[in-house]
């Protein structure tokens, strides 16, 4: 019998242009998984409202260009389903249901939640930022995703994802999946500045739109080692931001590099150089993907990516009202 194959589901909040730390965080990984399963990627503009209600003009802007930026990393419109969240109306009514069996105090106590109200300096949460996980889980249980994979801080979403799930199915009837995480194995992205994570807020990140001359005049200011001011003065890549770069971006050389400034045998200048032509190398290919997509073309794949995922969200919403005994009009 032909093996079913394993559903993936996974997203972003459509917050701004995607940088390298994503890159390498979540999409490198998602273009290699489009292969073997079948993924869905949601741009989750509702989750984008729970922190940018304010800031709801550049939402259509930001769909777009996370679609774009997709592309350019390689998902494929035949391989991967791009769709919008709020145009999932399933979504938003699952969630109301999950809502009913999922307790404030666990909400509350979630570490991610936590740390992003105290980013965000919400003294008070509004309902909806509260309650984005309980949505979020809605957003995996309606496709019926097996597997999320995800960064480590998106762990406790899934945590109650799955819980909300087996509530559900011995509350009524086992219709939805419980999902598994998959968390990569590849550490955070450093800024440019050196501090601990690339971020748009921070100013400190290389987007995947960005041109030969954005990069390279990224990585020139780029922090090195502070110590060194000569070429021959003996450099410390444990403390280089531009030396960790070359670990993940330029990784067969990075040996040599390494023994070249410790020697001081290679300047900054020179190492930053290599390094520009590494990441431009990586992002030539994004560059050219990205040229083959206009505004009308990226519309019309998230018109039918959005299509297809509506069919099945209508799936299970079928199946849920009917676990729910709250299918009145079903013929018996
Ligand atoms: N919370 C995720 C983030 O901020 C985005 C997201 C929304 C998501 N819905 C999801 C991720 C469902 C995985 C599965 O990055």
């Amino acid at each position: 019998m032909l093996q079913k194959r394993k559903r993936i589901l996974t997203g972003d909040r459509p917050t701004g242009n995607l940088h390298l730390g994503h890159y390498v965080g979540s999409l490198a990984n998602r273009v290699k998984l489009q292969k073997e399963y079948d993924c869905y990627i949601i741009i989750a503009d509702v989750q984008a409202l729970t922190t940018h209600w304010d800031k709801d003009e550049n939402l259509a802007r930001n769909v777009y260009q996370i679609t774009s930026d997709y592309l350019a990393a390689g998902l494929r419109p035949e391989d991967s389903i791009i769709f919008i969240q709020s145009m999932i109306p399933e979504i938003h009514e699952l969630t109301m249901y999950f809502s009913m069996f999922t307790s404030v105090n666990v909400l509350r106590h979630n570490p991610t939640i936590k740390s992003e109200a105290a980013q965000h300096g919400f003294s008070d949460m509004t309902y909806g930022f509260l309650g984005y996980p309980v949505s979020q889980a809605a957003d995996i249980a309606i496709f019926k995703a097996d597997l999320v994979p995800v960064g480590e801080d998106q762990i406790p979403h899934i945590e109650l994802a799955r819980k909300i799930v087996r509530r559900f199915n011995s509350l009524y009837k086992p219709v939805l999946v419980e999902p598994d995480v998959l968390v990569g194995d590849v550490p955070r992205l450093i800024g440019l500045d050196g501090q601990a994570k690339m971020s748009k807020s921070l100013n400190n990140a290389i987007y995947l739109s960005d041109s030969i001359e954005d990069v390279n005049k990224k990585i020139w200011n780029a922090v090195t080692d502070p110590a060194r001011i000569r070429k021959t003065d003996p450099g410390h890549p444990e403390i280089c931001t531009v030396f960790e770069y070359h670990n993940v971006f330029n990784s067969n050389n990075t040996e040599e590099i390494e023994t070249d400034c410790r020697k001081g045998q290679i300047g900054c200048v020179e190492c930053k150089k290599k390094l520009a032509a590494k990441i431009n190398e990586l992002l030539e290919p994004m560059r050219e993907r990205r040229q083959q997509y206009n505004q009308n073309d990226i519309r019309d794949i998230l018109i039918e990516g959005t299509k297809t995922a509506h069919l099945a969200a209508k799936k299970t919403i079928q199946e849920v009202r009917e676990a729910m005994a709250i299918d009145y009009f079903a013929k018996k």
